[in-house]
């Protein structure tokens, strides 16, 4: 059984080591509330910020930065491609009360990598190295880095990276077990990195993420790899109680699940509406929508259908509509297990 119930990065202790994927247009302030509604969750985080577009974001419109208080403790991930984005883009997240700084070296969209950000800013480890060093200069914040496993299954190779990132000071790796190119349809590869610490050789902590959807792949992804810790990206989406599921049964003192065994979902949908409501500008609100229906309709059996009919409309009140009415016919299968 597990013995460790939180992980150090830097001088913060997150408790439990379960931690939320940054994924662009789901991990907003809506998505972020109702996990936390549910609780479970160690460690929140952004989606990905443009480092140059950072500093003339507004943070009372801006759907990528819009928080509340309770948001905490919160990662903002950093897409960075030029040191010369730092001090901008750093004093806008000070500013906003960001308590870790995560650097995308992960992302492998076209766009991203043309500019020389997200994984081909780990191939360029000079640049690199000035970004991290400069982030340190302007904050003490924890720095952490998302990453792959690379271009092919090489332990030596990964072994390199990961010393690499630890060397120029680095506080947290985030793991995501897939090859550069993978689609997220494929198995995550976790069950392939037993004792991932010594494996790696590495002494800071190592979180791992990929294809965790229940309480089955949490207890085994950490039991083959004894990592620091999870990081749940669109498990969160579908079961935004997945936190409180994987934290009762594996980091609580007393192993319980009270507290999400009478999961009534249609209440879930619509406490999600109504932060995006709340929250954000009118505008940004179907889109959001949209994204979150797409993950969370996979809770029903014909789940697609409550996705599909939410797609086609036009605004939020059309959206309401029609999920009421999928709810209505689909009364019966609403008591889904949990985890
Ligand atoms: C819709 C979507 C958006 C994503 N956006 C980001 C992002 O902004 N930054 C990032 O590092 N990874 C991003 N990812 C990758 C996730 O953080 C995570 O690594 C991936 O989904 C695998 O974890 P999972 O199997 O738990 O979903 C995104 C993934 C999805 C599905």
């Amino acid at each position: 059984m597990l013995k460790r119930l939180n992980v150090k990065i830097g001088p913060l202790t997150i408790a439990p080591p379960l931690f939320l994927a940054p994924m662009a247009g789901l991990t907003h302030s809506a998505l972020r509330q109702l996990i936390l509604d549910f609780g479970g969750v160690g460690l929140l985080s952004t989606e990905m910020l443009s480092a140059a577009r950072l500093p003339s974001e507004n943070p009372a419109t801006s759907p990528y930065l819009i928080t509340t208080e309770r948001e905490h403790p919160l990662s903002y991930q950093l897409l960075i491609y030029s040191s010369k984005h730092v001090v901008g883009a750093v004093a806008k997240i000070k500013k906003l009360g960001a308590d870790i700084i995560d650097i995308n070296l992960g992302c492998g969209a076209p766009k991203v990598i043309k500019k020389g950000g997200g994984r081909a800013l780990l191939k360029r480890k000079d640049e690199l190295e000035k970004i991290i060093k400069e982030i340190k200069e302007k904050t003490e914040l924890p720095i952490t880095a998302k990453i792959r496993l690379g271009e092919r299954f090489d332990i030596n190779a990964l072994s390199k990276e990961c010393d690499f990132l630890q060397s120029v000071g680095l506080d947290a790796i985030y793991l995501h077990c897939r090859l550069e190119k993978e689609p997220f349809c494929r198995p995550p590869r976790w069950n392939k990195l037993p004792d991932i610490k010594e494996l790696l050789d590495i002494d800071i902590p190592i979180i791992i993420n990929g294809g965790i959807f229940g309480l089955k792949e949490a207890k085994e992804a950490l039991e083959i790899t004894k990592a620091d810790g999870l990081m749940i990206g669109r498990g969160a989406a579908i079961k935004p109680w997945i936190f409180k599921t994987i934290s009762d049964a594996l980091f609580s003192k007393q192993a319980t699940s009270k507290g999400v065994s009478d999961i009534y979902l249609p209440d879930v949908f619509f406490r999600f509406y109504g932060y995006l409501e709340k929250l954000f500008p009118p505008e940004r609100q179907i889109g959001r929508l949209k994204e979150f229906t797409h993950y969370f309709s996979q809770n029903y059996a014909f789940g697609n259908r409550l996705a599909m009919s939410v797609q086609r409309c036009k605004d939020m009140n059309e959206a309401k509509t029609v999920a009421m009415e999928f709810f209505r016919k689909n009364e019966k299968i609403l008591q889904v297990s949990p985890a």
